[in-house]
């Protein structure tokens, strides 16, 4: 059944809802992704579960993330110019030395939790490009997984040996004013995540007030140069909070669990280093970060000769798309020299991920330093509890030099 009815079940005090269409198939994802007018991002891309106030819609609906073109094209155009090409080499040579460092201090430690290690690499690369102090990027870490995580009730802030101490804007913004608003599964969102928000979205107007004064090419002062509404503004520093951390803190331990899960690969990617960007579109498509997003159905169409009426939720499933076996010979095979290799880890047409290239390029940072050290499993790695995310919360190896 590629395009299958699911209906959704009550979940403790609420009733159920409506049902959604899954949609399962490689080229039907990827129509229903480029066809935004027929089905629209407006009920919000990532919950299942519709908001239930009208506010709550509201301020979904300001975010580019959860907008169709033409508002959507305005907003990501504002921000895309911090990732242009040009804008991401910039950036490398310091990504590539954080790395480093990274992976250093993890080797020396020798046993290490995996996904502690790699969570750093995203949010310090985020604080850069957004104009973020780096100081301050435990808190985007923590308001993330906060708001997020909410499935998980262990899905922990950034725990690691840091001990940097906030710069005063960040120790300002720790005020907690929560507004109510229903979280990312439409249900009223929780007094963690309801803090996180208001934190967050404190520390991101003070942070404003400073760009204001010495604007420069990062996000904030792009947003700030670009006419955000004030809801628009809070929730396009929301997004980048999230998108740019939560999915490669995911990304990067899935891509080391999967090389161990296959030995074989992983020597020879060891052995032919030059197979590393192939590698690295495999890994994405063998563990998607993401696993599916939502569109509704804005007039009737129908897919593989299925009835959709509008106003259905349409959820298109990208781990699935990633194994359909009419695009990826021998899908379930983990293979670091696949070509051609189309996943959809990334999304397609107008919301394709802006930071893909930014991504990609620090996967390539970080296991350039993994290959050159043995690593070796050390206890069982624990998966996030999440319908939405392909998370893990602890992988403990042993990271050896070879003598
Ligand atoms: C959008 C995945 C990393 C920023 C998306 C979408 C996917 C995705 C699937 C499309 C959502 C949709 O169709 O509604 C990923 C994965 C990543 C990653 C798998 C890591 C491996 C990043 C990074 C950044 C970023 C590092 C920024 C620093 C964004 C933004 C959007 C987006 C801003 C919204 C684009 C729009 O609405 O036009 N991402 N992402 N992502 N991503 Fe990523």
């Amino acid at each position: 059944a590629p395009v299958c009815w699911i209906p959704e079940p009550a979940v403790g005090p609420w009733p159920p809802g409506p049902g959604y269409w899954a949609v399962f198939r490689h080229a039907d994802v990827e129509h229903v992704l480029r066809t935004p007018e027929t089905f629209s991002s407006h009920m919000g891309a990532t919950q299942i579960r519709d908001p239930d106030a009208p506010e709550d819609l509201a301020f979904v609906r300001s975010m580019m993330l959860n907008q169709d073109p033409p508002g959507h094209t305005r907003l990501r155009r504002i921000v895309a110019a911090a990732f242009t090409p040009r804008a991401v080499r910039a950036l490398e040579a310091a990504v590539t030395e954080r790395a480093r460092t990274l992976i250093a201090t993890a080797a020396d430690q020798g046993e290490v939790d995996f996904v502690e290690v790699a969570a750093d690499l995203p949010v310090w690369t985020l604080a850069q490009i957004m104009g973020v102090p780096a100081e301050d990027r435990r808190l985007l870490y923590d308001w993330a997984s906060r708001v997020i995580g909410f499935q998980d009730p262990d899905h922990a802030g950034l725990s690691t040996a840091d001990r940097t101490p906030l710069t005063p804007l960040g120790r300002a913004a720790l005020t907690h004013r929560p507004r109510s608003l229903t979280g990312p599964d439409g249900r009223p969102m929780n007094p963690r995540s309801r803090a996180a928000l208001a934190d967050m979205f404190a520390y991101a107007h003070a942070l404003a007030d400073v760009k204001r004064r010495a604007p420069g090419e990062d996000i904030m002062s792009r947003m700030l140069a670009g006419g955000l509404t004030r809801p628009e503004f809070e929730n396009m520093f929301f997004l980048f909070a999230v998108a740019g951390n939560e999915t490669l803190r995911n990304a990067i331990p899935g891509a080391l669990l999967t090389l161990l899960d296959h030995p074989a690969e992983f020597r020879r990617l060891r052995e032919n280093p030059s197979h590393l960007p192939t590698a690295i579109e495999e890994m994405l498509r063998y563990w998607p970060p993401v696993m599916n997003f939502r569109r509704t159905a804005t007039r009737e169409t129908v897919l593989r000769g299925v009835r959709i009426r509008a106003g259905d939720k349409v959820v298109v499933y990208h781990a699935s798309a990633n194994r359909d076996e009419t695009v990826f010979p021998d899908p379930d095979r983990f293979d670091i020299t696949r070509t051609p290799n189309d996943h959809v880890s990334f999304g397609f047409g107008p919301h394709y991920c802006l930071g893909a290239h930014l991504a990609r390029t620090q996967m390539r940072a970080l296991f350039t330093e993994l290959l050159q050290l043995d690593v070796e499993r050390t206890g069982t790695p624990v998966r996030l509890a999440s319908n939405f995310q392909n998370g893990l919360k602890h992988l403990p190896v042993r990271l050896t030099r070879p003598r």
